[in-house]
């Protein structure tokens, strides 16, 4: 028999002021299912309750087989796990291939804590892959990963035989890979389309579009009802009042016969009438529901406004050094650069080639004030997150109000946010951006700013950047993103640094 995962009317909350999960019924059997929806809707949450990681009612999550081998790929990759270090150390013939297939060196391990995020993911899924899961759970693989590792993933998957649930924002890989598509709305509501991002995509649109033109048909047809009914009502408050009067005129028999039957007539018109503006009051309810639901989900669309200074001086860090060093590397040989205030700068290089660090030297280079510089590195770190919660929640309700509103703009809804004791990884650095934002930062350093955000989000941090006028380095595999805000490109070959 094949294997299954069943879902049946499961909620989930990780406090009691929002539910991430309601409801939900699905059902997984091979192939591969892409699950999409707003940052903070409850992706990673869907992933952990079919990983069996979170409390929940077992009842409501059955397996076939019950044994079933499941593995889960966690957005962020950061301890070298026993996992990994069994992978790397194993003689099988399997994990070879599979080293080969996602060109990896066990040898590499023994530097891990300067490996690339990049670097890292491809030894997380090849660790998961190796025990051939009857179900393999990934959390957006490839946010850091260049074209070559992408599509070195991407081969190794396409073969792979099991149920695979693809957490992922990218359209690319979610319109190759998968074909089934699992939609998380930000109430928690979860709906399971056929076919990849694209054909469930246009199911969606199609059924909105639907859904509005029943509503307004559904209205009409309850005006007219609602007009029946009253006039209903009317005739049979007229021939009750008749049969009081004819009580009272103690007038004959057949007179009181004829009251009474032309009030249980009146009566009856009334209850049918009744019965049917319940059944269209239903209907209008369900249309109204996939309306409202279309609403919220645009709500994302509104631009982000911010105010912007450019910095006083006209450089900004000059960085000159014989050799740029992770651990014991030497990653960057003859570095000579200098930032102006208009730098606008497209940092590039493979997995691996230095990004990462040579941001850090040129923060370590620099002699601006702290905050006139927003740094957001790869992968915020814990203490970050929670320090710019903090920091917010000190701030005062105007400055509150300033900062909720970028948020909002950007798709978090403040209310979720100033619930969430962890904000999910989008949040998180939608938060982390819009402080840097409202800061009025003369320098951004951004490195891989479009990881872990959803595709509108990504639209509306393009949009307030064009017109933010700051210096600005970016880090960036998303090429049309890059394209579109810096002027220069420096790029990372062979330990040096060309431009
Ligand atoms: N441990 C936790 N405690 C409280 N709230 C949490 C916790 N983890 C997540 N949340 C909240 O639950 C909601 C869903 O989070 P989840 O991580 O599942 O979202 P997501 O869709 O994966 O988001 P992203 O696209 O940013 O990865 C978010 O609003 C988040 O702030
Ligand atoms: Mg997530």
């Amino acid at each position: 028999m094949s294997s299954q995962v069943l879902l049946s009317h499961l909620s989930f909350s990780y406090t009691s002021a929002v539910d991430v999960l309601t409801e939900v019924s699905l059902c997984l059997s091979q192939g591969w299912f892409g699950v999409v929806g707003p940052n903070g809707s409850g992706k990673t949450t869907l992933l952990r309750v079919l990983a069996g990681d979170l409390p929940g009612d077992p009842a409501m999550i059955q397996r076939t087989p019950s044994d079933m081998i499941v593995r889960y790929c966690p957005q962020r990759v950061e301890h070298l796990t026993p996992a990994i270090r069994d992978f790397a150390e194993s003689w099988q013939g399997n994990a070879h291939r599979l080293m080969g297939q996602l060109e990896l060196e066990p040898t590499q391990l023994a530097h891990w804590q300067s490996l690339s995020p990049g670097e890292r993911k491809r030894w997380q899924i090849g660790a998961a892959l190796v025990d051939v899961p009857e179900l393999l759970l990934l959390d957006e693989p490839t946010n850091h990963l260049d074209t070559r590792a992408k599509k070195l993933l991407f081969d190794r998957l396409e073969r792979y035989q099991g149920i695979g649930v693809l957490v992922s924002h990218d359209r690319q890989l979610l319109d190759s890979l998968t074909c089934s598509t699992i939609r998380i709305h930000p109430g928690g509501t979860v709906k399971l389309y056929s076919g990849n991002y694209s054909a469930a995509r246009e199911l969606w649109l199609n059924e909105e579009k639907r859904s509005r033109q029943t509503r307004s048909k559904l209205q009409a047809e309850r005006r007219k009802l609602k007009r029946r009914l009253d006039a209903a009502r009317r005739s049979r408050e007229k021939a009750e009042s008749d049969m009081d009067t004819a009580k009272r005129l103690k007038s004959v028999h057949d007179s009181d016969a004829r009251s009474m039957a032309a009030k249980g007539r009146a009566a009856s018109a009334e209850k049918r009438l009744g019965r049917e503006v319940t059944v269209l009051r239903r209907k209008l309810g369900k249309a109204d529901e996939t309306v409202e639901q279309a609403r919220v989900d645009k709500q994302v669309g509104r631009s982000v406004f911010v105010l912007e200074e450019v910095a006083p001086m006209q450089n900004l860090i000059w960085l000159k050094t014989p050799a740029i060093r992770k651990g014991d590397r030497i990653l960057l040989r003859d570095v000579d650069v200098l930032v102006r205030r208009e730098s606008r700068i497209h940092l590039k290089g493979p997995n691996g080639s230095g990004k990462t660090t040579l941001i850090e030297e040129l923060l370590q280079a620099s002699q601006l004030p702290e905050e006139r510089i927003l740094y957001l590195p790869q992968e915020l770190p814990h203490e970050r997150v929670e320090r710019n919660r903090r920091m917010m929640e000190s701030f005062s309700d105007m400055a509150k109000g300033r900062l909720l509103q970028v948020v909002a703009a950007l798709g978090v809804p403040p209310e979720r946010l100033l619930a969430s004791e962890q904000p999910s990884p989008g949040e998180a650095r939608k938060l982390a951006l819009a402080m840097g934002l409202s800061r009025q930062a003369w320098l951004l350093l951004l490195d891989e700013p479009t990881n872990h955000l959803d595709l509108p989000s990504i639209e509306r941090i393009e949009e307030a950047l064009v017109r933010y006028s700051s210096a600005l380095i970016l880090v960036s595999h998303d090429d049309r993103f890059a394209r579109t805000l810096t002027r220069e490109t420096w790029r990372l070959e062979e330990g040096r640094l060309v431009m």
